[in-house]
């Protein structure tokens, strides 16, 4: 069976596509970043087509148009780089307090912007196991996502598509999962970390997940995550909301925030 990955629908109108997006600085708490495993063998990329339209539609980066778009998103990566090489970190969740705040969009978008970076190469994966929109949002067309391999319907080899972007990996997923924390604490959801983990040169993993205060499908995960990058969205995340996510997050390895659909633009081509 081959899946079409559908677009979503319209974004709201009015609102600039992640204009703003910026860094502030998380905590910086400390905590023992887990040890790389053991070097692996290369793993092998299956290819997959992206859509050009729908990707333009959907506000990926390199369609979006908006030149402080793409200029938010590589100042963004290279506050990203920064911080994960002073911790030595690799891996990074992409979260957020409520529904719709622009997580995937944000996740794919620092992704491709990483991946233009020509020392880093990235792993981009659906890790929000009960809404996966990744696929969708690219219009990829495959066959085998994360759901298949961790049902043991798929190998590691058939789940990790080349999307024809240089430096980047992806891994889709479309089949919504209810149990989604105890799969994300599933043995096999280790195994498959620990072999993105266990690239080399190592990659930077970046994971889309849901939403902080909806289910426990981050707190679940977290240990196997270095950092967190926290998307709220300008007048949708509630300050009181914020407080808490920040709350759980400071217990947590924070990256900081990323301030998605701001009304402040900035036109300066420099930055
Ligand atoms: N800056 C923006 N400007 C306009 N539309 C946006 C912006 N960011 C996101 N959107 C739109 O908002 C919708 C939700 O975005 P996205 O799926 O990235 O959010 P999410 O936080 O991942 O949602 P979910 O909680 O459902 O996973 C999409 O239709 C997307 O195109
Ligand atoms: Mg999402």
């Amino acid at each position: 069976m081959r899946r079409q990955a559908h677009e979503r629908g319209a974004p709201a109108a009015g609102s600039h596509p992640a204009a703003g997006a910026g860094v502030v600085p998380g905590s910086r708490a400390a905590r023992p970043v887990l040890a790389a495993a053991a070097e692996a063998p290369p793993l092998q990329l299956r290819s997959a087509t992206v859509d050009p339209q729908v990707m333009e539609s959907n506000r990926v980066l390199p369609r979006v148009q908006d030149v402080a778009v793409s200029r938010s998103f590589k100042i963004l990566r290279t506050r990203v780089l920064h911080r994960m090489a002073a911790n030595n970190w690799y891996t990074l969740g992409v979260t957020g307090t409520s529904a719709g705040e622009g997580k995937t969009i944000t996740a794919i978008n620092l992704a491709l912007a990483l991946a233009q970076d020509h020392s880093t190469s990235v792993f981009l994966v659906d890790l929000d196991l009960q809404r996966p929109r990744i696929g969708a949002y690219l219009g990829m067309s495959y066959e085998y996502g994360l759901t298949d391999f961790l049902a043991g319907h798929a190998e590691l080899d058939q789940i990790i598509y080349d999307i024809g972007v240089k430096r980047l990996a992806v891994v889709p997923n479309a089949s919504p999962l209810e149990t989604s924390s105890e799969q994300l604490c599933s043995a096999r959801m280790a195994d498959f970390v620990n072999a993105l983990e266990a690239q080399h040169p190592r990659r930077i993993i970046v994971f889309d997940m849901p939403p902080l205060m909806v289910s426990d499908d981050v707190l679940a995960f977290a240990p196997r995550v270095d950092s967190f990058l926290l998307v709220v969205a300008q007048g949708h995340t509630a300050r009181r909301t914020l407080n808490n996510a920040k709350e759980v997050l400071s217990e947590l390895r924070f990256m900081g925030v990323v301030l998605n659909r701001s009304t402040e633009r900035n036109d300066s081509p420099y930055y």
